[in-house]
């Protein structure tokens, strides 16, 4: 029996929802066809960054295994624990030199490795380049053995990338390079050990001995699993020792491919079935300068030969993810090869040193050259190359774009030489032109001879996408198609939450609804390891021994494998609500960025009743410091230091449509006032920001996981900037669905909350599904209307695919990597108009069988 109040409270929760639901008619006309959608539409883009690759999808299991990774990048110099490139004219602000330095990220001389000995153990490390393995790798590891712990832990241990994931009873090749000085008795021992120092796996070398460097080998197979081991060499005598090239391959790689991928990795863009691969980069192609920027050929042969890659993200590449491995892997993927190459330019946002045209040919000749190593015969030079590296079929390599994000008329006529050198020799490829970063750049396009396709990148902030639906339709179309090449919605979304996952799908939503201009995109970045993030919001993370994909991982996966072949004319309408909710309920604050400010006066009032009055003299304890030095001064709140992300809560209110009035008073800094609204807490909430962008704009932000800030509409330009120590009244409107902010009683912004319900429909032309994809990116339920028109003979039964989280701040993690995943379900009634109900937080994908068109299909 219920008791009272949980009657009564399920009576408060049913009128909730019954007043929160919303009504929708999706409205699809399979009589009436669009434009087909591209097979290619989805694939994948791989950079090395946040160590996508060196410790992440390439298998090997060593960090800085050839301890060359202290090395300063080519073409650099390190002064004051700066790296500073040497300075020459930028491809962009020629004559002038880019200022641009690096601070030297690194500690230690030898990164991932340490001593472990017993107190009597005297054991010294030396970095040297004399007798080195091989000239492209100069140093090895000097190991000076002057006393020994009788406990017989002398050992130098690697950490692999943050542990080594050591799985019981596998096999695991260690190899390495040695050699020793005359007195050095020839005991080794290599141990896997657990984070917790028990021994997993151990073998002994008895004769580890010569002047000469001499490979040694053996299988290592632990006895338990861990998800932080570590290898330790242990030294069985005094002497001096020399080591190189210290390798842990484990033997189960992705389709057991020897120098191979880590299993689980691959195996999430295996499950992606990515129509390409782009590769390598990213402003890894591009370098941090020219000196230093990738090229192919240095990727290929023995892999204690490759000298490795300065990846711009601040390590080094060892390249054993090389070219060849690379369109191997495209292979094993069932994926096309996309390689970019580097137009002679380095990074713009970096040195942005270049090869100038004039000395443009042996660029030329090297792109050519890794296309026939790609596809040329084998009684090519490079094809003959390849063969001899064991692959003598061709690679499937279809697409090559010219640089990354470069950009304007310069860069489009050295685009210009390399599109008729590779097509007169290459026809068959496709050619991508790369645009700056953000929309496709007229200038840079008209001044191309011939474009095949051009690669937009878009990152975007939370609810652009919903507020942007028509991005694409906007474009003139002309004898070009485009390549999307880098996308997320990765600002005010925490590290990659529901939120983020909505707007990418309504975003892959534009390009499917476009067919006929987009005809390709990847998401960006692939990879993250957690230890070491790069980049905010990054589609699959993992550690040494987990991994799990973002919910955008599984929104991409769900509409490519329910790609529809053609889209049907759709129209959504969604009824104005008949009691709405207010969108903007929660509490008040008020905060600073770089800027001094003095807050005073603060009023919410509605209905003409006043709700909160401040009073910081006798009340200052209603408000709560989250960041930073809050002051009274005289009748203010006042935060007087410099410094980021400042902020102050008031406590124990929420509010919902009302009027906020406050009085505001700049000191000194950068910026000028933030006075945050619909406070959840100090983690989340959106604000009201007057004076951003160095006090030249003012926007609606939304500020989610504390520090990721999204604009909520485009900045717009105040009249005049704020000014120093003068006092202005801010009113802030927070109506229902919409807020208007007005500075000394005059209108500044109004923002109003995009339309968050979504749909398309298009046809499986394998099996004349029709399929529906719904997005409801907000906190409503939304009971739907589905009307099909022009089909007469339907299945009763369909399928429901849905991607759905209880709130926007949902994530997936290591600890729970399958939280919010797909589910399916069937779904019954369906007849040519019936009625579902998509949930809050949803992604869903339906697909109706449509026994019409066999019939017409079968005719
Ligand atoms: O994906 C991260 C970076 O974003 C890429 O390296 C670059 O192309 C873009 O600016």
């Amino acid at each position: 029996m219920p008791t009272k109040l949980t009657a009564l409270l399920a009576c408060a929760l049913l009128a909730q929802s019954a007043h929160s639901q919303r009504q929708a008619t999706i409205s699809i006309d399979a009589t009436k066809p669009g434009s087909t959608i591209a097979s290619t539409l989805h694939g994948i883009f791989f950079e090395e960054i946040s160590h996508g690759g060196e410790g992440g999808l390439y298998g090997e299991l060593i960090q800085n295994r050839g301890f060359e990774e202290s090395r300063l990048p080519p073409g650099t110099e390190l002064k004051a624990g700066w790296l500073i490139p040497l300075q020459k004219p930028h491809f962009m602000m020629q004559p002038r030199v880019s200022d641009w330095r690096m601070e030297w990220p690194l500690t230690s001389q030898w990164p991932a490795w340490s001593l472990e000995a017993g107190a009597a153990a005297n054991i010294q490390l030396q970095l040297t380049k004399e007798h080195p393995l091989n000239d492209a790798t100069p140093n090895s590891m000097q190991v000076d053995i002057r006393s020994l712990d009788a406990s017989g832990n002398n050992s130098l241990v690697n950490e692999g990338f943050w542990g080594i994931k050591a799985n019981k009873d596998e096999n695991y090749d260690l190899s390495f390079y040695a050699r020793t000085g005359n007195t050095y008795n020839g005991k080794l021992t290599v141990s896997l050990r657990s984070g917790s120092g028990v021994i997993l796996a151990q073998h002994s070398f008895s004769t580890v001995k010569g002047n000469a460097w001499k490979k040694y080998t053996c299988v290592l197979k632990p006895a338990a699993s861990d998800g932080k081991a570590r290898l330790a060499i242990s030294f069985g005598s005094t002497g001096t020792i020399w080591l190189d090239f210290v390798s842990l391959f484990p033997q189960q790689t992705f389709k057991n491919r020897p120098n191979g991928m880590r299993r689980d990795l691959a195996q999430y863009l295996a499950n992606l079935k990515p129509a390409f691969i782009r590769w390598p980069g990213g402003c890894f192609v591009e370098g941090i300068n020219i000196e230093s920027a990738a090229n192919w050929k240095r990727t290929l042969g023995p892999v204690e030969k490759r000298p490795g890659t300065y990846s711009v993200w601040g390590y080094w590449s060892s390249d054993g993810f090389g070219y060849h491995e690379y369109l191997q892997f495209c292979e094993d993927l069932g994926a096309d090869a996309l390689y970019v190459f580097n137009a002679g330019v380095s990074c713009e946002y970096r040195s942005g040193t270049f090869i100038p045209d004039d000395s443009l040919q042996p660029v030329v000749d090297d792109v050519l050259d890794a296309i026939e190593y790609a596809i040329g015969p084998v009684t090519s030079k490079y094809g003959k190359w390849r063969a001899a590296n064991g692959h003598p079929k061709p690679f499937p390599l279809k697409y090559v774009e010219v640089g990354n994000e470069q950009h304007g008329p310069r860069y489009a006529k050295r685009y210009n030489v390399f599109y008729d050198a590779i097509k007169k020799k290459y026809p068959q490829l496709t050619l991508m032109a790369s645009m700056g970063i953000g929309d496709i750049n007229k200038r840079t396009l008209d001044s191309m001879r011939h474009v095949d396709m051009a690669d937009e990148h878009a990152y975007k902030s939370a609810y652009w996408a919903m507020n942007n639906y028509d991005h694409f339709d906007k474009y003139k179309r002309g004898d070009w198609d485009v390549y999307v090449g880098e996308y997320a919605t990765n600002a005010g979304v925490g590290s990659g939450n529901m939120l983020a996952a909505v707007n990418d799908a309504v975003y892959i939503m534009g390009m499917e609804r476009n067919g006929d201009l987009v005809k390709m995109s990847s998401y960006a970045p692939l990879f993250e390891n957690v230890n070491t993030r790069h980049w905010p919001v990054n589609l699959i993370n993992f550690d040494a021994s987990r991994s799990f994909g973002r919910i955008s991982y599984y929104a991409i996966k769900m509409f490519n494998d329910h790609r529809a072949g053609q889209n049907l004319q759709t129209t959504v309408h969604v009824a104005a609500p008949t009691k709405p909710a207010p969108q903007f309920t929660g509490g008040i604050g008020l905060a600073t960025w770089d800027t001094q400010t003095e807050y005073r006066d603060i009023e919410v009032v509605k209905d003409g009743k006043t709700l909160y009055k401040s009073d910081f003299i006798n009340r200052p304890q209603e408000w709560q410091s989250v960041r930073g030095i809050w002051v009274v001064k005289d009748s203010a709140l006042a935060q007087p230091v410099q410094g980021a992300q400042r902020l102050s809560l008031l406590k124990g209110y929420s509010f919902d449509t009302y009027t906020l009035k406050l009085k505001a008073r700049k000191i000194g800094g950068t910026n000028a006032f933030i006075i945050p609204f619909a406070v959840k807490d100090g983690a989340s909430h959106m604000r009201v920001h007057i004076g951003s962008y160095v006090n030249l704009n003012s926007v609606i932000e939304l500020v989610s996981d504390s520090f990721s800030v999204a604009n909520m509409m485009p900045q717009k330009k105040l009249p005049a900037p704020i000014q120093m120590g003068r006092w202005y009244d801010i009113t802030i409107e927070v109506g229902i669905d919409q807020v208007d902010v007005y500075l000394d009683g005059q209108q500044l912004i109004s923002y109003h909350e995009p339309n968050k319900f979504f749909s398309i429909a298009g046809r499986d032309l394998q099996t004349g599904d029709i399929i529906v994809k719904v997005v409801n990116g907000s906190e409503t339920p939304y009971t739907t209307t589905i009307n099909l028109a022009g089909v007469t003979a339907m299945a009763s039964t369909a399928s429901l695919i849905t991607l759905q989280a209880e709130s926007a701040e949902a994530e997936n993690s290591l600890d729970q990597p399958q939280k919010y995943i797909p589910v399916s379900t069937i779904l019954t009634g369906i007849q040519p108009i019936f009625e579902t109900t998509f949930r809050p937080w949803s992604i869903s994908v339906l697909r109706i069988k449509d026994a019409s068109w066999k019939k017409q299909a079968m005719q």
